[in-house]
């Protein structure tokens, strides 16, 4: 079935909000846009879309409205003052999950089905299949614009919950940051022996492949909690995460990660045994010891 292109609002054209309003276009919405400082609109506005003269204004003319502000007060501020009875509110600005839910009834009780969504991706990205969108919140208003939303990237609803998708991407950040801030360390590292980033990223990119195949194995083990049989002992961890401590010292490189992951492999084995997987840290981290 062949759907009408839903007239969507954009409220915030800085670098997501810009890339967002393109791929609307390109996809044959109709779009209207509002940005605080009016100039920055003045491209889009060539491009076809709509200049609305307030927040008000853009809010009424379409029934799905994307905030994408700094975070959720600067949405909540901007939309104090307007009706949004019978409109779907996408937020896209990010916000601890707790606000992000705070909002969602906010908007829920001036009337608004809300729907929070989580762009897993540079702007530059937005309109392609790499552009991951997460969603969480009303799960009628993602059966109503699913569809149309998958002009935005890669679409995955995942609860009704609405802080959910913005639990994944902080969930998601902290793998990232973690690998990005392991992989600075070991440059420290190696730097202190005049080796050079270039040639040590020959070697990471294909260890950190094979650490990657290694998560599935981990999943399973926190999923059953079964961490028995695990591949990878807290013992042989802990040994590893010493040896990295202490050259860091010898080296005089700061430890970077090193120093809280250790904490929490000892505090697994104040309660399990050597051999158990280190896959159990993650009952340490949920505080379950
Ligand atoms: N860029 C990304 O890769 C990316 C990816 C995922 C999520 N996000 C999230 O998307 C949101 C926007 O990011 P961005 O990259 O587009 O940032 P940006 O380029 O800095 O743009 C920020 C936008 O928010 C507006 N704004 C900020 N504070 C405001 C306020 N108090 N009242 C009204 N408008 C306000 C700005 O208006 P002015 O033009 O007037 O300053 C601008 O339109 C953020 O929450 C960010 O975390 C970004």
């Amino acid at each position: 079935m062949k759907h009408e292109k839903v007239p969507v609002s954009v409220l915030g054209t800085g670098r997501l909000g810009t890339a967002l309003v393109a791929a609307f276009l390109a996809a044959g919405h109709p779009v209207t846009v509002w940005n605080r400082t009016s100039g920055k609109t003045a491209p889009l506005a060539a491009n076809g879309a709509t200049v609305a003269g307030s927040v008000a204004e853009a809010v009424a003319v379409s029934p799905l409205v994307l905030t994408v502000l700094l975070d959720h007060a600067a949405v909540r501020a901007k939309l104090s003052e307007v009706d949004l009875r019978d409109r779907t509110l996408l937020n896209i600005s990010s916000s601890a999950p707790d606000d992000i839910r705070a909002l969602a009834e906010w908007a829920s009780g001036r009337g608004a089905a809300y729907l929070d969504a989580a762009v897993m991706a540079l702007p530059q990205a937005v309109g392609t299949p790499d552009a991951q969108v997460l969603y969480s919140g009303s799960a009628a208003a993602f059966d109503r614009y699913g569809e149309q939303l998958a002009a935005l990237g890669t679409s995955r609803y995942l609860a009704e919950d609405p802080g959910v998708a913005e639990l994944y991407s902080i969930g998601l950040l902290s793998a990232g940051y973690g690998t990005l801030f392991g992989f600075l360390h070991g440059v420290a590292l190696l730097d202190t022996a005049g080796m050079r980033p270039t040639d040590f990223l020959e070697m990471v990119v294909p260890w950190l492949g094979g650490m990657l195949a290694f998560l599935p194995e981990l999943a399973r083990e926190i999923e059953t909690a079964d961490y028995t049989s695990g591949e990878s002992s807290l013992e042989i961890n802990l040994r590893a995460l010493e040896y990295i401590e202490a050259t860091s010292r010898s080296t005089d490189v700061a430890p970077g990660f090193v120093k809280p992951a250790l904490d929490l492999v000892r505090k697994r084995m104040e309660t399990e045994g050597p051999t158990d997987s280190v896959a159990g840290v993650f009952e340490a981290m949920r505080r379950k010891v």
